[in-house]
C-alpha cells in the first residue's frame, strides 16, 4: 500500500513547518488504528539542539489526542529527496509501534520510498511497562 492519501495530509502541514534556520520543510501525518490522523511539523529554535521533529511532534499529537497505536506515518519534505526518520524519531515510534509503516516522500522530486520501521531500526530499546502504569 502506497498510502498516497497520507502524503497528501502530510502535505497540506508542509506550509506550518518552522524551519527559519535550515530551511529544510519537513511534515508528518499518523494514522491511527482508530483511522484518525494526526499531524505534526518540525519546529527549530535558535538554540539548535531543541529542534523538534516532524515525526515527533505528529507523535505527541496522536498521545495528546488519547490514542496509541500508530499504523503509518507519512513523512514528506521540500528536499529533492525523500528523507528517513532520525535516530531519535526512529526510537520515538518504536515506542508505539516497531512495526510501522514509514511513507516518505519529496514534493520537489514527486519520489516516494515507503518502509517498516522495522526493516530500518532493528533493536530499538524497551522497558517493559506494565497496563496499570501506562
Ligand atoms: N527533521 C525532521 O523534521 N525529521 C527528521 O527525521 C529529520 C530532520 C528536521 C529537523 C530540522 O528542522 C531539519 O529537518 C534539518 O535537520
Amino acid at each position: 500500500m502506497e498510502y498516497k492519501f497520507l502524503i497528501q495530509e502530510a502535505k497540506k502541514h508542509l506550509p506550518y513547518s518552522y524551519a527559519p534556520y535550515s530551511n529544510i520543510h519537513v511534515a508528518a501525518a499518523v494514522l491511527t488504528d482508530q483511522g484518525s490522523i494526526y499531524y505534526g511539523v518540525n519546529v527549530e529554535n535558535s538554540s539548535y539542539g531543541l529542534t523538534i521533529c516532524a515525526e515527533r511532534s505528529a507523535i505527541a499529537s496522536m498521545v495528546s489526542n488519547g490514542e496509541r497505536k500508530p499504523i503509518a506515518i507519512a513523512i514528506v519534505t521540500d528536499l529533492d529527496h525523500p528523507i528517513p526518520p532520525c535516530g531519535a524519531c526512529r526510537q520515538v515510534l518504536a515506542e508505539f509501534n516497531p512495526d510501522i509503516t514509514i511513507v516518505m516522500h519529496s514534493v520537489k522530486s514527486g519520489k516516494t520510498i515507503v518502509v517498516k520501521l522495522s526493516e530500518i531500526f532493528k533493536n530499538p530499546f524497551m522497558l517493559k511497562i506494565s497496563e496499570k502504569e501506562d
